[in-house]
């Protein structure tokens, strides 16, 4: 028997070449785990009504970890029209499969390193090394709104919210309402993932990104149980800023920052500038981690238009892989893939057409796995 069970979910489009990427470097470094196939995607809604079929999540309940391509999604009509004929006008709602995956087995980190490798073209600056990390279960994505606004909701902000008035007079179909709902654990236990991870990497400082000068409930609450995570880590440097001003900051002085941790919507916004300083979408890599199981991917989706091209880079997908390995506690064969990744990058003889070279997909995880 294996070692490790890993559930290989690829999805659509670019999602299946850049993985297969993947699992050329996984071969080569000789893991010793059993991967197993799950569906997941469009043609799976298309199909059977559901792009996260039940056989897959059950899969997802008996693996150590899993790694996923991308999905390609479409708004809910877009998406009703393509469904097979025998399962319209059943109700059926598309929903995000990996939305799904982080709320149903409590996903609660997406964990996202942002790290210049030397000799990438598309580094912003050299030497950026950020790691944020973003709350996954909460906050505006937590699935609480209102499109119109039922009547109850609307009486009762009517009589809590005064100063608000003005709108919940309004016909409920003129506003919708979508809630930032944040609790203390999810802060707190977010904020300190972020200061064990600072602990056990080295990393010299953490800092808390919010928006509590404006949002006073919640992310006042976020950043008052960041503090006092933080108060436990005397070792770490903290502090903390503005969502807003951090993108300027950021900017001009990346040097300047290091751990990020930061509520749902904040994070996925800072984590995009981030991995756009270091590379973009070809070296945006993505961890959801929670406490039994954890699912790695590239940030970016399906790209339709390159689909079956096999010319997109699987940067990003070879270095989630590495933090699978991590996460399993392969440290050492995590660090021989960044190695070779870095030397891949490095050397600027193997890339593809997004770092201005004309490699294949697949050429670049051959230049990898040789450099093991
Ligand atoms: P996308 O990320 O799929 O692609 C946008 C563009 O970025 C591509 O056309 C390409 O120019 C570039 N790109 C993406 N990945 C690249 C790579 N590995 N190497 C080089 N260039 C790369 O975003 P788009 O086109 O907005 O969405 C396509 C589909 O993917 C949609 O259905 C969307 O809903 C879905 N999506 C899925 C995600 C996921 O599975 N986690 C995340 C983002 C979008
Ligand atoms: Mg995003």
């Amino acid at each position: 028997m294996s070692r490790y069970k890993i559930a290989w979910l690829p999805g659509d489009g670019i999602g299946v070449e850049v993985m297969e990427a993947a699992r050329i470097v996984l071969d080569a470094l000789q893991l010793d785990a059993e991967y197993i196939h799950g569906d997941i995607g469009w043609e799976f809604w298309c199909k059977e009504g559901d792009a996260f079929p039940a056989r897959t999540i059950d899969l997802l309940g008996k693996v150590n970890a899993a790694m996923f391509g991308a999905i390609t999604s479409k708004p809910v009509k877009a998406a009703e029209s393509e469904l097979d004929s025998s399962l319209r006008g059943k109700g059926l709602v598309y929903r995000s499969p990996i939305v799904r995956m982080r709320q149903m087995f409590d996903l609660y980190i997406c964990l996202r390193p942002c790290k210049a490798y030397a000799g990438n073209p598309l580094n912003f600056k050299e030497g950026i090394d950020i790691v944020v990390f973003r709350e996954n279960t909460e906050d505006l994505y937590a699935g609480v709104e209102f499109n119109p606004v039922p009547v109850e909701l609307s009486e009762v902000l009517t009589r809590l919210s005064r100063p608000f008035a003005p709108f919940a007079r309004l016909p409920n179909e003129h506003y919708a309402i979508s809630c930032k709902v944040n609790t203390m654990k999810g802060s707190e236990r977010i904020a300190r993932a972020a200061f064990e991870f600072a602990r056990n990497h080295k990393r010299r400082k953490v800092t808390i990104v919010h928006k509590a000068n404006v949002v006073r409930a919640t992310d006042g609450m976020f950043l008052e149980e960041a503090k006092r995570v933080a108060r436990e880590y005397p070792d770490i440097a903290t502090d903390d800023a503005n969502v807003d001003a951090i993108c300027m900051w950021l900017l001009k002085n990346p040097a300047n920052y290091d751990v990020l941790v930061a509520p749902n919507l904040y994070g996925d916004i800072i984590s995009d500038l981030a991995a756009q300083m270091v590379g973009g979408l070809g070296f945006g890599c993505s961890g959801n981690i929670g406490t039994s199981l954890a699912v790695f991917e590239p940030s970016h989706g399906s790209a339709p238009k390159y689909a079956g091209l096999y010319k997109v880079n699987p940067i990003a997908t070879i270095l989630a892989a590495k933090m699978m390995l991590d996460w399993l506690g392969e440290t050492e064969k995590g660090l021989r893939v960044e190695a070779a990744t870095a030397a891949v990058i490095r050397e600027g003889k193997v890339c593809t057409y997004d770092m201005g070279g004309s490699a294949k997909t697949l050429d670049v995880a051959r230049a990898i796995a040789e450099r093991l």
